[in-house]
């Protein structure tokens, strides 16, 4: 990581602003990878929550094979940025959205592979795709519990890689889920079985998640696992034991801008900052230093913070950090994130695929 680094002068206590602790976010690129490469899983991270090529370098160069993206937009920041082997896990609908990806797919160097779950997306690809030089590589998204996105069932699966095998322009490359749950297992047993008996063989079976990541080695014929948010890891992480408090590398640093009663602090991050995710916590993100206090409610610009449980108190004028609740989304709502190593400010990082919802 020393390669990017550029010591800026960053003024830390300018708040709010969101600081990465670099010594953390490497040992959990380290950690995830050293999971991959002792049960032979292809490192694939999902980019979503930092947005940064920078970083997606760096997971690279610690062995991850290629990234994930869920849209298109963030696909082409990457492939500028010099990342080329891309899977991306949404459904690409629509004819400016199918165009765009046949002109990323020319992108020099690129590698792009594609998850859907319907025979429509399919078709308007293979139009696409019919006289590209390379076919689309595409897997089939399974609902394997989550209740998301996903063919519903190992028959409907085999349905559509069938016919995905069929059209032109397209590649049966294999299977996809998101996240891996008690069912998943069985899911891909029933479904690698069903496609073998239709002569067809999924070289990729990709799992995903934080949380269950430890369990990816236990999904029949998995070959990749898209990890997201174990790069910073969060509040929601910790709350599903996927994660220690030390293993969180990003803190939202915020001043204490009035105490207007004994028992209320307002600091200067809002929902602008921290986002209105809750993803199942009490309060909008946990205050280091004060651990019992509580971030009640949030208005755009202020947070409002309930202090009955404290029994020190901070005074206005004093910057705190917050582990937030969903770090990914808090990476979506800044320009920069700043690295610091011991408390010092050591490389600022453009978000540079911030907003490309599209
Ligand atoms: C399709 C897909 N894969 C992988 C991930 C990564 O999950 P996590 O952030 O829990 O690591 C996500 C997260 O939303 C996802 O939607």
């Amino acid at each position: 990581m020393s390669a990017i680094a550029t010591r800026p002068a960053v003024d830390l206590a300018d708040t709010p602003v969101v600081t990465i602790d670099l010594d953390v976010m490497e040992a959990n690129i380290r950690r995830l990878q050293a999971y991959c490469d002792a049960h032979g899983i292809a490192n694939r991270p999902h980019i979503k929550t930092h947005k940064i090529p920078e970083i997606a370098r760096a997971q690279l160069a610690a062995g991850a094979v290629g990234i994930t993206c869920q849209k298109l937009g963030e696909v082409a920041v990457m492939l500028e940025a010099g990342l080329r082997d891309i899977l991306v896990t949404y459904n690409v609908l629509g004819a400016a959205k199918v165009r765009r990806l046949r002109a990323l797919a020319d992108h020099p160097g690129a590698r792009l592979t594609v998850a859907i779950d319907d025979l429509a997306v399919a078709r308007a690809l293979s139009d696409a795709f019919a006289g590209a030089g390379d076919p689309l590589r595409v897997l089939v998204e399974c609902d394997t519990g989550a209740g998301r996105m996903g063919t519903p069932t190992p028959a409907a699966t085999v349905e559509l890689a069938q016919a995905i095998a069929g059209l032109p322009g397209l590649w049966f490359e294999g299977l996809m889920t998101y996240p891996i749950t008690d069912d998943t297992a069985r899911f891909f047993e029933a479904t690698l079985a069903k496609l073998d008996r239709a002569g067809l063989r999924a070289n990729t079976v990709s799992t995903g998640g934080t949380p269950a990541y430890p369990r990816a080695h236990t999904v029949p014929g998995v070959t990749e696992h898209r990890a997201g948010t174990y790069v910073f890891n969060d509040r929601a992480t910790v709350a599903a034991g996927a994660a220690a408090w030390e293993d969180c590398a990003m803190r939202v640093r915020s001043t204490v801008v009035s105490r207007p009663t004994a028992d209320r602090a307002v600091l200067d991050a809002g929902s602008k900052t921290l986002s209105s995710d809750l993803q199942g916590q009490t309060g909008y993100g946990r205050i280091v230093e004060y651990p019992e206090a509580v971030i009640v409610r949030l208005n755009e610009e202020h947070g409002i913070v309930e202090l009955g449980a404290c029994a020190r108190r901070p005074q206005v004028g004093e910057i705190v950090s917050i582990i937030p609740n969903h770090t990914c989304v808090v990476t979506n709502l800044h320009d920069a994130l700043v690295g610091v190593r011991d408390g010092q400010a050591e490389v600022v990082w453009r978000v540079a695929a911030r907003g490309a919802v599209r």
